[in-house]
């Protein structure tokens, strides 16, 4: 007997789709069953004309905290709406901006405290490093063994003291080759972002219509060059967050032709939406970094995701609070960047890429899940249905129908960047760990029930690009 069988799906993995029912026991899938086998469980839940897919892994959010602008998103929030979204596991930051200066183990429990007994999904974080002292690079092996490998840098955000030199770059991405773990990098060229802002406000050009020339293309290109050149230098695995630029997928697709570990990341807003949204009236609600960019940019994008130079997309969910954003209407510069997507990024995934663009259903489950769960160090306990892995499962269904809208969502902002998109083929019924957390377009989860995951990233996963 069973706690609970799924029956009559067909189960997408990375690499394949099969009619199976999928048997659960406590938290962990229990097999695959042939969908004519008799079995018995406490519950069914009938899949037909569904698919059946390992729950999604957000490699990349922001809640509950003040990151350039203040998010609305508790952790509570933030993962009853991944949930909805069809996502069963994120994975955030330890910034912290006040404990900047601290040391990194405070500001791993800091976070981490903010999440427990809140999250209705499985957490774990990038831990924040925003400068080169002896003494945090000294900390790193601590961190790892704490669980948590992946370490985030910004080549950005001076103003804010997140920024990092090259110097530091390197002797982190060394420490991390040594230690097993992986430098998780924004990038874009510092110097050249701030020329570009300063001459743009110089010449008067300060509403959100300018914000793209603020950072154009190169800014991002020439940076994400540089960091994987010193990745490849210090022969150290590499993961590039939000690229948005055609140029920068090539830059990535020309080091995984030579054999070294890049790992690409993108989000729906870089696929979907292009700089002509900062012309509209809302432009300010647009402002995030690297900028949306041209329609050739987003083909590029898909393409880089078909073809398999991006490797991951995550939503790099901001959920800023609506004073934060509309300070940019008169001066892009005041607005907080980031943008939402942590509940969108499947449906979108599905509805843009599979239906509209051919892209395999398990292709979407292989950059949705599964290869965030292997990059990350999740895997196979997440990222694949398969005996013994967490039962984290969701539902979907190919021709459900949302119209996106503040209200429609669960992003607690004041808009939509989707706002009137039919959306086409939608998470139905989400599972963390053998536990129903969304149904019938209603939560029935519990706070708390998701929990801190430690992680450690499989070595073949820092040398040979997946
Ligand atoms: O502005 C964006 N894309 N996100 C928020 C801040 C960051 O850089 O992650
Ligand atoms: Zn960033
Ligand atoms: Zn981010």
């Amino acid at each position: 007997m069973f706690d609970l069988l799924i029956r009559n799906g067909k189960v997408v993995s990375s690499e394949a789709v099969i009619e199976a029912d999928v048997a659960v026991e406590g938290e962990r899938v229990a097999g695959l069953l042939k969908a004519t086998a008799p079995a018995a469980a406490r519950r069914v839940i009938d899949a037909t004309d569904l698919y059946v897919v390992p729950g999604g892994i957000d490699a990349h959010v922001h809640f509950d905290m003040e990151f350039l602008g203040r998010s609305k998103h508790t952790f509570e929030s933030g993962t009853i709406a991944a949930a909805f979204g069809g996502t069963t596991t994120v994975i955030d930051f330890t910034i912290d901006l006040s404990m900047q200066g601290g040391s990194l183990i405070d500001t791993v429990e800091r976070r981490r405290a903010k999440a427990e007994g809140k999250a209705v999904i499985d957490f774990a974080f990038h831990c924040l490093i925003n400068n080169g002292a002896d003494a945090t690079l000294a900390e790193i092996e601590k961190v790892v063994a704490y669980g948590i490998p992946s370490f985030k840098l910004f080549t950005v955000y001076r103003e804010a003291n997140l920024y990092v030199n090259d110097a530091t770059l390197y002797n982190v991405m060394e420490r991390l080759r040594d230690l097993g773990g992986i430098a998780a990098v924004h990038t874009e060229n510092a110097d050249l972002v701030e020329h570009c802002t300063a001459r743009l406000l110089a010449a008067g050009k300060s509403t959100p219509q300018h914000y793209p020339r603020s950072r154009p293309p190169f800014t991002e290109v020439e940076c994400i060059r540089r960091v994987i050149f010193l990745a490849r230098a210090a022969r150290a695995a590499l993961y590039v967050v939000h690229i948005a630029a055609a140029g920068a997928v090539e830059a990535v697709r020309k080091a995984r032709a030579n054999g070294q570990p890049v790992y690409g990341e993108t989000c729906p807003h870089y696929l979907l939406l292009t700089e002509s949204m900062y012309a509209r009236p809302d432009g300010y609600n647009f402002v995030m970094s690297p900028p949306l960019r041209s329609q050739v940019d987003n083909e590029a994008l898909w393409s880089g995701l078909a073809g398999g130079w991006l490797s991951t997309v995550s939503s790099d969910d901001n959920s800023i609070d609506v004073e934060d954003k509309r300070a940019g209407a008169e001066s892009f510069q005041r607005a907080s960047p980031g943008c939402v997507d942590v509940e969108t990024r499947i449906p979108l995934l599905f509805s843009e890429g599979v239906l509209k663009r051919q892209l395999p259903i398990t292709r979407l489950v292989e950059v949705a899940s599964t290869n965030p769960a292997r990059i990350f160090g999740l895997y196979p306990r997440k990222g694949v249905i398969a005996p013994g892995s967490d039962a984290d499962i969701v539902l979907i269904d190919p021709k459900a129908r949302l119209r996106a809208s503040p209200q429609s969502l669960h992003m607690q902002v004041h808009y939509s960047p989707y706002e009137g998109w039919d959306i086409v083929g939608l998470p139905v019924t989400t599972i963390s760990k053998g536990m129903v957390a969304v149904e019938n377009g209603t939560f029935v989860g519990r706070p708390g029930h998701g929990a801190f995951l430690k992680r450690s990233i499989a070595p073949a996963m820092l040398k040979d690009p997946l």
